[in-house]
């Protein structure tokens, strides 16, 4: 694997302080607290594993998700980047990344991880108005997030913010207004995500018993379409199907993920992508993080699976992954990873039906096209 290639450390921290009722990621709630010096020596015995299997990599990204990595003490995020360093050669402008959710206590520590080498903070505010916040469990009022987000741009050279739109009851007026007010607030990235109702959730339960009412799919696309059109107007197109960006200023550690390059990833529940011995690897670790906990102080890593991708597989994520990007997947890279060749009267019928566009060397999916995504990625995939 040539170490010019991107290569991204993912860190996981599965706690939150309450569930949102339409959130399946791995994230768990513990009301007595945690042993944060414990988790931390458990993040640096796995990180150590994963130094161990992806030697001489420099580190262009850093991504801490979660869960909520904003209950983290900044002293906790210090030390990992200063693992990760130990481990790694780290670029010089390594994109640092954490999300926060915004509430006053966890802006506080803004500071903290800003000192701490973070150089990129993703707010999780989802919605500006206290009724959508409250439906949507959130713990935090839309002047406390807008708030967050004034004191994050002091310390962070670059912000990003979340909203969830596709709510219950939301039209497309309020919806514009709403998405008009945050492109005001926002700096050079937005991930817009429409709700997805995840299966094994309270809003899951809600929605079966008709509860819960969201737009159906034609409504969600005219909200989509929407989506696109207010961020290309105020400057910030999509990159990718959910998020926004001034040229230059998308996520780098996102484009490694779709662009199919390789990651480490560690705590409970995180995923990881690494090259040995010339083949893709597909890793996971346990969900549970007590488990996960024991497992990595008895063997040194949580991890739960760790298994080779074929040339087939490792060639149909990255058509899945880079189809989702405005720029589209490249063919060559396509067939370097050893995909076989795509079928060109399907391609044609695709191009044809407006679907699909190609440029170059790249493929790429319409506005149409990403639409009926997961469709034409199955078309193609098949
Ligand atoms: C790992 S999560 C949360 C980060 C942070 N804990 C927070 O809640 O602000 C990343 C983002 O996924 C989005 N998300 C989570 N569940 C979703 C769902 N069911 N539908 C749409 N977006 C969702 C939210 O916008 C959230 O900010
Ligand atoms: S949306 Fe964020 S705060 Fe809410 S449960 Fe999921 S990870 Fe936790």
């Amino acid at each position: 694997m040539p170490s010019s290639e991107p290569f991204g450390v993912y860190v996981h921290w599965p706690f939150c302080q309450a569930k949102c009722p339409y959130c399946d990621f791995n994230s768990h709630v513990r009301h007595g607290g945690i042993d944060e010096a414990r988790f931390l020596d458990a993040y640096l015995t796995e990180l150590a594993h994963f130094a161990a299997r992806a030697p001489g990599r420099s580190v262009s990204s850093i991504f801490f998700g979660g869960g909520t990595p904003s209950l983290m003490q900044p002293r906790t995020v210090e030390a990992i980047l200063a693992a990760i360093a130990a481990h790694w050669a780290v670029d010089g402008d390594a994109e640092i990344t954490l999300e926060a959710n915004p509430t006053s206590v966890e802006a506080e520590k803004f500071a903290g991880y800003a000192a701490a080498g973070v150089n990129r903070l993703s707010l999780g505010v989802q919605a500006l108005d206290d009724a959508s916040l409250k439906a949507l469990g959130r713990l935090h009022t839309a002047d406390e997030a807008l708030a967050a987000l004034r004191i994050a741009h002091k310390h962070f050279g670059r912000v990003s913010f979340d909203l969830i739109y596709a709510r219950e009851g939301q039209s497309a007026e309020a919806w514009a207004q709403e998405l008009t007010r945050a492109l005001e607030h926002a700096g050079d990235h937005l991930s817009l995500y429409q709700l997805t109702i995840e299966d094994g959730t309270p809003f899951a339960a809600r929605h079966a018993a008709g509860t819960l009412h969201v737009p159906g799919a034609t409504k969600a696309s005219a909200l989509y379409l929407l989506t696109q059109e207010l961020c290309e107007a105020a400057g910030l197109p999509a990159y990718e199907i959910s998020n926004h960006a001034r040229p230059g200023a998308e996520s780098r550690h996102n484009l490694l993920y779709w662009r199919g390059h390789d990651y480490a990833g560690i705590g409970a529940g995180a995923h990881a992508r690494i090259t040995e011995g010339g083949a893709k690897r597909a890793l996971s670790t346990i969900k549970s993080p007590e488990s996960w906990l024991a497992q990595v102080e008895a063997r040194g890593h949580g991890l739960t699976s760790d298994e080779a991708l074929s040339t087939a597989e490792t060639a149909e994520e990255y058509l899945l992954m880079a189809l989702r990007l405005a720029e589209g997947m490249d063919l060559a890279r396509l067939k370097a990873l050893g995909g076989r060749a795509l079928d060109e009267a399907q391609l044609n019928a695709l191009e044809g039906d407006g679907l699909l566009a190609r440029d170059g060397t790249r493929l790429k999916a319409t506005q149409s096209g990403r639409l009926v995504l997961e469709r034409l990625i199955l078309e193609l995939a098949a």
